[in-house]
């Protein structure tokens, strides 16, 4: 038997479902019973009725899981795959300007802590945030912790006016416009896919800007044989899956997340034979953070409708 049917075959032993992102290994993607962007992931955990998640992502999406499904026992790949974005902001800092702006919303990236969650009005991802925004009540909003993003937005969004916060994925602001323009030279005229996590400069470049599902639905959709991609490179698996006929090239070879990476199929197989042991914890949370940080989730699943 090799490791992917051994991973088969614990999976129903254990009642487990395994979520992954599309930034993970392909190898890993193939195993895993749903793969999606961070709305999609998000809305399937709640309605997972397995007994185990195995999150085959980064720990915030394991958290959101747990928030959104709490009677579930959810299990990361690995443990220390975590978001250099989401540890860009303190629930100490949230607090702190909520203070100054009491009239503001705080609108929260996904990419984010339970701490951070707590402190929130509602949660957003990027192929929600615009949608959300929009229906926000107040006229100003606090947007955290990803500065390009929230500046993608506000650009969508001129009625509302925006706190800024300087959070960043270190991925994607590796794609640097220098890049993206010689990439553009020796592609002349094929379309350019970026995600929001892009710097405003490269964003400016792009033909379309969404997240990794809407990236992957636009290149299926559209005619165009050749794309430019400027998001992490865990995408081309299913865009080359869904498109044999097409070609897709990245704006640098280095837009990759370390962290996306630590998944493998070896560390799923281990989790799956440990399950309940102890020797691979569960995403545990704080009770009252819990309470506190599910409402900002559900929320935004109400308002993406
Ligand atoms: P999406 O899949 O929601 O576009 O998110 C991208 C990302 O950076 C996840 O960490
Ligand atoms: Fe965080 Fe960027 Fe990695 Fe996504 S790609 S997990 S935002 S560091």
């Amino acid at each position: 038997m090799n490791i992917s049917e051994k991973i088969r075959k614990l999976k129903q032993e254990t009642d487990t479902i395994i979520l992954a992102h599309y930034y993970v290994d392909g190898e890993v993607q193939k195993i895993a019973d749903f793969v999606g962007d961070s709305f999609a992931l998000a809305k399937t955990a709640a309605n997972t009725t397995q007994k185990n998640i195995l999150f085959a992502g980064v720990s915030f999406m394991g958290e959101s899981a747990k928030l959104l499904n709490p009677t579930k026992h959810v299990y990361m790949a690995d443990e220390t795959a975590g978001c250099p974005m989401a540890d860009m902001i303190t629930a100490e800092q949230v607090k702190e300007v909520r203070r100054q702006n009491p009239n503001a919303a705080v609108v929260c990236y996904v990419n984010s802590s339970a701490e951070v969650k707590a402190e929130s009005d509602v949660c957003v991802t990027s192929s929600n945030a615009v949608k959300v925004v929009k229906k926000m009540e107040q006229k100003q909003i606090y947007f955290i912790p990803d500065s390009h993003l929230a500046h993608f937005v506000a650009k969508q969004v001129p009625e509302k006016e925006f706190i800024y916060h300087s959070g960043y994925c270190p991925t994607h602001k590796s794609i640097e416009r220098k890049y993206l323009l010689e990439a553009k030279e020796k592609y002349p005229n094929v379309p350019i896919l970026a995600h929001p996590e892009c710097a405003e400069d490269v964003l400016d470049l792009a033909d379309f800007v969404g997240s990794t599902m809407e990236i992957i639905h636009y290149a299926k959709d559209n005619a165009a044989k050749e794309y430019i991609i400027a998001t992490e490179t865990g995408v081309f698996h299913q865009l080359e899956k869904e498109n044999p006929d097409k070609k897709f090239y990245p704006v640098i070879p280095s837009q990759v997340c370390p962290d996306m990476k630590k998944v493998t199929l070896e560390k799923i197989t281990y989790v799956l034979e440990n399950m309940g042991t102890g020797r691979c914890p569960e995403v545990l949370l704080d009770e009252q953070v819990m309470e506190r940080a599910k409402r900002p989730l559900k929320q935004m699943l109400q308002l993406a409708l």
